[in-house]
């Protein structure tokens, strides 16, 4: 590792994040470690040119006051910390703000003239390095990839790719609630063009025959949850000397896991639920990496803008968008429905501003006319979402004529469907997903 680094020391704020992210943005590596680090901890990082400790000395976490180990003040690294004696550096960062650039500008002159850091940090540098340690960790044995065709999981295989070539082996698993053209689309970047060592499992029949009849939406979660694994051991199991497992795991999979200052958010799990005798080391190349940064790296990697831009996808894709027990005739009018949302949007520029957008079908009918007959068909409901964490969601007040012309075009070219809504709901009280 070849650049510099600013440590942030958690003291239990909930800013850190946006700290780190502006110092990454000024072009210098920043990283974040629990409050109680030792000395020793301290001096095995690379390159650390300063230390920020946000949220002050004395701080209080659950009743409990946490403070920095003092001989930390003592090691020739300058520190800034608001309101302490011993640091260096006492600037007071603008409070509760999620504004990159106000923090950016608060911290230049700390990061730059005190630390004398260097802006090195930017994604050729991190893929040389990434590429390094991944070939010094894995050596010339193989490692398995499960590839959805999300952003993590196609970053982390373009990285692998370019660090093993044919030892990567990834593992495409069609679930057969997919969206229109995606695993496709997966084919044809990873097999077609990157020449990856690809492999494609077609498990539609297999997951509809176990999804038959169930309605419950937590149920059928398990069902596809479950089966994904199981056809992923299978995979697994055809490979030989495989030690190794690629996974998607990002920045905020880790910081939100709970460092032991800041209190869990979310659990971060693994491709968890594998067999006790599988077991596999991780490989994890983009653990370091916030979102942003994963887009640019797999722009900088040579992934096309639709893959790296792709919206937030669920796991059990179209199952939790088509209500209720699965039939095959509505999961088909949801996938055409979503694939004509998804090319209006793109046409209107929406793609680019709204966070998530999709349609639902749900397991009731309506009462219509068609060709001058009454029709008895399913509604589509569309929805449209904006976010910053998926906690809260407000609603996309989409263009009048936009939204007649998806309903246009859903009610001619989708079949059984005779009716077209839009959710107006945020979250809460509705969530994003009706399922
Ligand atoms: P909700 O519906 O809880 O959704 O407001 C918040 C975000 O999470 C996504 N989501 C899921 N993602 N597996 C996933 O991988 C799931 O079971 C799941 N359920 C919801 C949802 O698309 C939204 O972005």
């Amino acid at each position: 590792m070849k650049q510099d680094m600013i440590v942030i020391l958690d003291l239990g704020s909930h800013e850190n994040t946006v700290v780190a992210r502006a110092i990454r943005a000024l072009g210098v590596y920043s990283e974040i470690y629990p409050h109680d680090i030792t000395v020793e901890e301290l001096k095995a990082l690379p390159n650390v040119k300063g230390i920020i400790i946000n949220g002050g000395p004395n701080n209080v976490v659950d009743g409990v006051a946490i403070d920095i180990n003092p001989a930390i003040y003592e090691q020739g690294i300058p520190v800034m910390a608001a309101g302490h004696d011993k640091a260096l550096c006492a600037v007071k960062l603008p409070e509760f703000t999620n504004d990159v650039d106000a923090v950016k500008a608060a911290l230049k002159d700390f990061v730059f003239d005190t630390c004398k850091a260097e802006a090195n940090w930017n994604m050729p540098n991190f893929i040389n390095d990434q590429v390094e340690l991944i070939k010094k960790q894995v050596g010339n044995k193989k490692v398995l990839l499960a590839l959805s065709g999300g952003v993590d999981s196609s970053v982390v295989a373009a990285l692998l790719l370019k660090a093993i070539g044919d030892n990567l082996i990834c593992v495409h698993v069609n679930h057969g609630l997919m969206r229109k053209g995606e695993s496709e689309s997966v084919i044809e970047v990873f097999k077609n063009q990157l020449n990856a060592n690809l492999v494609y499992v077609d498990a539609t029949e297999r997951f509809l025959t176990k999804l038959e009849g169930v309605a419950d939406p937590e149920q059928k979660r398990k069902i596809i949850g479950g089966e994904f694994i199981r056809v992923f051991e299978e995979e697994a199991r055809k490979v030989d000397g495989v030690e190794f497992l690629g996974q998607g795991t990002i920045y905020p999979d880790i910081v939100e896991s709970g460092t032991k200052t800041a209190k869990v958010v979310k659990s971060h799990h693994n491709v968890g639920g594998l067999p006790e005798d599988m077991k596999f080391s991780l490989v994890e190349p983009l653990r370091q990496l916030f979102k942003d940064e994963v887009r640019a790296c797999g722009l900088e990697l040579g992934l096309p803008d639709y893959m790296v831009y792709r919206q937030p996808f669920p796991g059990p894709g179209l199952g939790v968008r088509c209500l209720g027990a699965i039939t095959r005739d509505r999961l088909e009018a949801v996938r055409e429905a979503d694939a004509i949302l998804r090319e209006e949007f793109a046409k209107a520029g929406l793609d680019k501003k709204v966070w998530q957008y999709f349609t639902i079908v749900p397991d009731f009918k309506s009462v219509g006319v068609r060709d001058n007959a009454r029709s008895f068909e399913w509604p589509v409901i569309i929805r449209a979402i904006n976010t910053v964490d998926a906690m809260t969601a407000t609603v996309e007040q989409v263009d009048w004529p936009i939204l007649l012309k998806i309903t246009d075009r859903i009610l001619k070219e989708v079949k059984n469907v005779n009716r077209v809504c839009y959710d107006m709901s945020p979250k809460p009280s509705a969530t994003i997903e009706w399922e």
